[in-house]
């Protein structure tokens, strides 16, 4: 497979999203202050789903009534298919909750165990509503900051293990984003044993698990700690087809949750607020992506990883002042602007009004994701080539017109 126009997957091609409510595109005024901006930032892809996901909303689409909906055994079983087929995890039906998004269940995670004041850790830079799931509840950030070397990013974990101690919830974010690590076999069994011996809860965000580049390899959490036996740690893991496929607005998620006690609190904190996920277009969606989605996928993890490497090309040959963060997964490219913001001599507010109103390039800042993110920013990939090939071009010229700015103020 070396082309990204494979059969009838076509991510080369453009769809024209501006009014159909997308944030993305819509809501690009609110974001950057322009609508004139190529929108390389939040986290959905520009791509078309699978024919089969289409192909499943018309047909519900097309029987006209709406009704309150529960989610059928064909559902859980295309999903416990897909854990088995594709990351060697055997899932009981029973360990299933389903929820409306990640997002929604990091909150009911943090309510569930840990109390009001309790620490809850987080591995900054991170995926920023990781943030407010603790602050937003009256919990306590405990920070365990990534260390960045040689490029790459690693856990401290002999900082992580001084956070475990005074702290009840780790919240893991892997394969990561932004820094787009997809964490090792040794890494997680050290996060498993850290976890252990702190007695530490973990809520293990494996929602990027599929978008894995060749050459990696995503472990799921609780496969790795089912080898520790009875005195492996409490885990629950966020899976969905909503970044895999590209149906987040779907809202339909789901927690694997093996221990009964740990399900009924999630359950209960659910429950607290009366959300449900259930909806008709979302379980159909669902169960299409996982039973005919796979071929897509294989797909498009083709297409991404050539636009990741075409992006770490054009950097290296471009614009060296820009370091891409190779990422191991995810559509997400975490990049390293620092020596751009040297050398211009601006501050984060300064980068991102270059990036937004020079290059004409709207990416999610570095600082959104922590202090540690300060002279990074995020790009989204999920385009087709020819827009990111444009996006890098608009930062180019910018850069050069900036650079010969600050040159010539310096000469006055
Ligand atoms: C790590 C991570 N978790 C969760 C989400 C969002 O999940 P949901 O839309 O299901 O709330 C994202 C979206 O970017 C993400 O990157």
């Amino acid at each position: 497979m070396n082309s990204g126009c494979l059969s009838n997957h076509d991510f080369n091609s453009d769809i024209n999203r501006a009014g159909t409510a997308s944030l993305k595109y819509d809501g690009r005024q609110t974001m950057f202050g322009t609508a004139e901006v190529i929108p390389l930032w939040v986290a959905d892809m520009d791509f078309a789903a699978p024919q089969a996901v289409t192909r499943a909303l018309a047909e519900r689409a097309a029987h006209p009534v709406y009704g309150y909906t529960v989610y059928p055994d064909s559902l859980y079983e295309s999903l416990i298919d897909w854990l088995r087929r594709r990351h060697d995890w055997e899932v009981q039906r029973e360990w299933i909750v389903m929820c409306p998004g990640v997002v929604p269940s990091l909150h009911a995670a943090v309510m569930a165990f840990a109390e009001s004041g309790d620490s809850v850790i987080v591995q900054p830079p991170v995926y920023f509503p990781f943030f407010s799931a603790v602050t937003s509840t009256g919990r306590q950030l405990a920070h365990n900051p990534l260390r960045l070397a040689n490029n790459r990013y690693s856990i401290d974990f002999d900082h992580l293990e001084q956070c475990a101690a005074e702290a009840r919830l780790l919240l893991l974010c892997s394969p990561h984003n932004p820094v787009g690590r997809v964490w090792s076999k040794q890494e997680l069994e050290c996060v498993l044993r850290i976890a252990r011996k702190h007695d530490l809860v973990i809520f293990s965000d494996e929602i990027h698990a599929d978008l894995v580049y060749a050459g990696n390899k995503h472990h799921t959490l609780s496969t790795l700690a089912g080898t520790l036996g009875e005195s492996a740690p409490h885990i629950i893991t966020a899976v969905a087809p909503s970044k895999t496929f590209n149906i987040p607005g779907l809202n339909l998620s789901t927690l694997v949750v093996p221990d009964p006690g740990c399900r009924r609190a999630l359950v209960q904190a659910f429950e607290a607020m009366h959300v449900s996920a259930a909806n008709p277009f979302s379980i159909a969606a669902f169960e299409a992506a996982y039973r005919e989605g796979e071929a897509w996928l294989e797909a498009l993890l083709v297409y991404l990883r050539q636009s990741r490497d075409y992006v770490a090309e054009y950097l290296t040959a471009h614009l060296p002042e820009i370091r891409l963060i190779e990422p191991e997964g995810t559509y997400l490219l975490w990049l390293d602007c620092r020596a751009l913001k040297a050398e211009l001599g601006i501050n984060d507010a300064e980068l991102r009004h270059f990036f937004v109103h020079e290059a004409g390039v709207g990416m999610s800042p570095g600082t959104l994701f922590g202090e540690a993110g300060s002279g990074f920013m995020r790009m989204n990939i999920g385009a087709p080539r020819h827009i990111i090939k444009t996006a890098l071009e608009g930062i180019k010229k910018a850069e050069r017109g900036a650079r010969q700015r600050t040159t010539s103020a310096r000469s006055l």
